[in-house]
């Protein structure tokens, strides 16, 4: 992700989510050294599909920030854009990674399990803006080149 794919990056945001991330949030995430922001681009070229941005700290990984377009959904950007943050966790270290993930979140919730990530825990009300529960998820990444 660099700066000039924000705008793109931030209309994806507004239609993904109730509480979207600012620019300056992005910013930061561009800028901090042990986040990667990803922006997924067709390989026969055109404007930025999905985003996501993982953080690596010590020997775990941590999934911040993942969307799609909606007209791009379905047809497996976001399992690229997640299999490319468990590939460079693991390269920089990681032994597992972790996400939250809203309880009625089907698409997101079906998309993860996919990818061999398990249910480890439950936030009651974890979200504030709509008070929706946490799923907590985690997967094993001592073998990257399993997914
Ligand atoms: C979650 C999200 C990133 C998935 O991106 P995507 O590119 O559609 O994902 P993929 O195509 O790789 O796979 C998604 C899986 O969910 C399924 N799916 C897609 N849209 C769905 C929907 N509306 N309801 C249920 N399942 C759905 C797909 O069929 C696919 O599973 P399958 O291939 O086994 O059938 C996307 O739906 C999105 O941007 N949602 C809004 C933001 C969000 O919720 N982010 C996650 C926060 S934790």
């Amino acid at each position: 992700m660099e700066p000039g794919d924000l705008g793109e990056v931030l209309a994806i945001e507004d239609v993904s989510f109730p509480t979207p991330w600012s620019r300056a949030l992005f910013l930061e995430e561009i800028d901090r050294e042990f986040s990667d922001a990803l922006v997924a681009v067709p390989r026969e070229g055109g404007g930025v599909q999905g985003y996501s941005v993982c953080w690596t700290v010590a020997d775990e990984s941590h999934l911040l920030n993942i969307a799609v377009h909606p007209e791009a959904r379905g047809q497996g950007v976001g399992a690229a854009l997640l299999r490319e943050c468990i590939r460079r966790g693991a390269r920089a270290g990681a032994e597992r990674i972790h996400l939250e993930v809203r309880a009625g979140n089907g698409a997101a919730l079906k998309m993860y399990y996919r990818e061999g990530f398990s249910h480890v825990g439950f936030r009651r009300g974890y979200y504030s803006d709509t008070g929706e529960d946490a799923i907590l998820l985690s997967r094993d990444l001592k073998e990257p080149d399993a997914v």
